[in-house]
């Protein structure tokens, strides 16, 4: 009988792995048969069809009062072309894909009127990280029905950081993002205003949203989950940077600094440049880092950011500096025109208040677990009707979060809605220099084990979660109410 079953597990564990084996061989088959040749012809065989960066626009401030801002936000469905002129259908805020930025300054009252033309689905705009009452949080409770709208007004007040916003529909997060719905929000305050660091956007700061995507034989953008999407979260071959694929930008020869998102579903960016290039980190999720941080890769995982600084004088005009994702070009800088103005790499940016652990009135912990639907958070999934954890207001807590390591275990971004936080200890050590800032999301691997430090100042309802979006989609979020 024991034998038997054994039998049973074998053949049930040789089917999936046929199955998995499957779509992966597939995948592949897909890779050669359309994206080779398209790149290889439009790219280098006719300059004119050369793609530009296309760099967000600044969403205009509706409201003339110097304290007040205030700000429209349509999620629509519309068309984008990524790749070979295949129209695909994609979503954009107040555009086709993606979505403008939103630049705020400490201290100011900001309010957006969100309207959802999206047609027949749901959705909500969530701003992540920023640390505002959970009842404008814009996560899977502040829900936008078709065709209606929703005013939210919150007060910026925290310190300069590239944030961003997106959907947060229960369950149905992936997709609309997959889809395009994304954007910067952009916080300046008086550190960010005194640093000689380059601050002119669109001219030597630029961001830019890293994403892939999986484009069908057609060239058409759609949001399907094979097996190894529901285990992994959603990869695809065809990267796109701020909605483009393998583009170039001009810019100066100087000191150039790129706020960068990782806007994947899923992916893992491994950033690098050509030559290897170095370049300083200067800002994490939430904000300056206190001292510049010498890199020559850097890891984000889905949602993370980080801001930094790369130095292109040492290059000719018109030569040519690649960003890639392990071996995958991103896009291509070409170096242009000096600029009028000296900009610096200042050994100090800004000072960091360190929370003390003694601070900490309690301390809880986070265990990942599980794969494909089973994914989970302490053995629970996500149920929008439980609160999983109570938090005191204003009280500074310890989080221990850890991806235990399994047979099946795989990397998880671990975010928390509402704060920001620091990170004490990864694996039981002082967490490396570019990540002594403020972070809102941090990336275990499996087998990693980190603590994390916050005081919670805002009252709501709030989510921790994986970022990977199909997790989250299927349930590896928790609820933590502060009262
Ligand atoms: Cu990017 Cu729940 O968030
Ligand atoms: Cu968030
Ligand atoms: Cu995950």
């Amino acid at each position: 009988m024991k034998r038997e079953m054994n039998l049973i597990i074998l053949i049930i564990i040789v089917l999936v792995l046929m199955v998995g084996a499957f779509y992966f061989y597939n995948d592949d088959k897909n890779k050669t048969s359309q994206d080779a040749p398209i790149r290889g012809l439009a790219k280098e065989n006719n300059s004119s069809t050369i793609t530009t960066l296309p760099i967000p626009e600044i969403l205009e401030d509706q409201n003339p009062d110097e304290k007040i801002a205030e700000y429209d936000l349509i999620a629509q469905k519309s068309t984008s072309v990524f790749v070979n002129d295949v129209e695909t259908e994609t979503y954009g805020y107040n555009g086709n894909y993606l979505g403008p930025v939103i630049k705020a300054k400490k201290g100011e009252e900001i309010t957006v009127n969100i309207k959802n033309a999206l047609g027949d689905e749901e959705t909500t705009v969530h701003w992540h990280g920023l640390e505002v009452p959970g009842d404008v949080d814009g996560g899977p409770h502040q829900v936008i029905q078709p065709n209606e709208s929703l005013q939210t007004t919150f007060t910026i007040n925290q310190p300069a950081a590239t944030l961003w916003y997106h959907p947060h529909p229960l369950h149905k997060t992936g997709k609309q993002v997959y889809k395009g719905l994304a954007g910067l929000l952009l916080i300046e305050d008086e550190v960010s205003d005194k640093l000689p660091i380059p601050k002119d956007y669109g001219r030597n700061d630029f961001p830019l949203v890293i994403q892939d995507r999986q484009l069908n034989q057609n060239g058409k953008l759609i949001y399907d989950l094979d097996m190894m999407d529901v285990m992994h979260g959603k990869h695809g071959d065809t990267p796109l940077v701020n909605g483009a694929n393998d583009a170039l930008l001009e810019v100066p020869k100087g000191k150039v600094r790129l706020r960068l998102l990782n806007g994947s579903n899923a992916r893992t960016n491994r950033l690098h440049l050509k030559d290897e290039l170095p370049f300083w980190q200067i800002g994490s999720d939430g904000g300056f880092l206190e001292k510049p941080v010498k890199l020559q890769e850097l890891v984000l995982g889905a949602s993370e950011r980080a801001e930094v600084i790369v130095d292109f004088s040492s290059y000719k005009e018109g030569e040519r500096i690649e960003l890639f994702d392990q071996n995958v070009r991103l896009m291509t800088f070409v170096v242009g025109e000096e600029l009028d103005k000296e900009t610096e790499i200042p050994e100090q940016l800004t000072t960091i208040k360190t929370i003390k652990p003694e601070e900490a009135t309690k301390s809880r912990e986070f265990v990942l677990q599980g794969m494909g639907h089973m994914v989970n958070i302490n053995g629970k999934q996500m149920d929008i009707h439980r609160i999983d954890e109570e938090v005191n207001l204003d009280e500074t807590e310890i989080w221990e979060v850890s991806n235990p390591n399994g047979r099946m275990a795989m990397e998880h971004p671990f975010h928390v809605h509402g704060v920001q936080f620091q990170i004490l200890e990864r694996n039981g050590e002082e967490p490396p220099e570019n990540e002594r800032g403020w972070k809102d999301t941090v990336l275990l691997m499996p087998g990693e084990n980190v603590k994390l430090i916050a005081t919670f100042k805002h009252k709501g309802t709030f989510m921790y979660h994986c970022h990977i979006l199909e997790h989250e989609d299927a349930g590896m979020m928790g609820q933590f109410q502060v009262d």
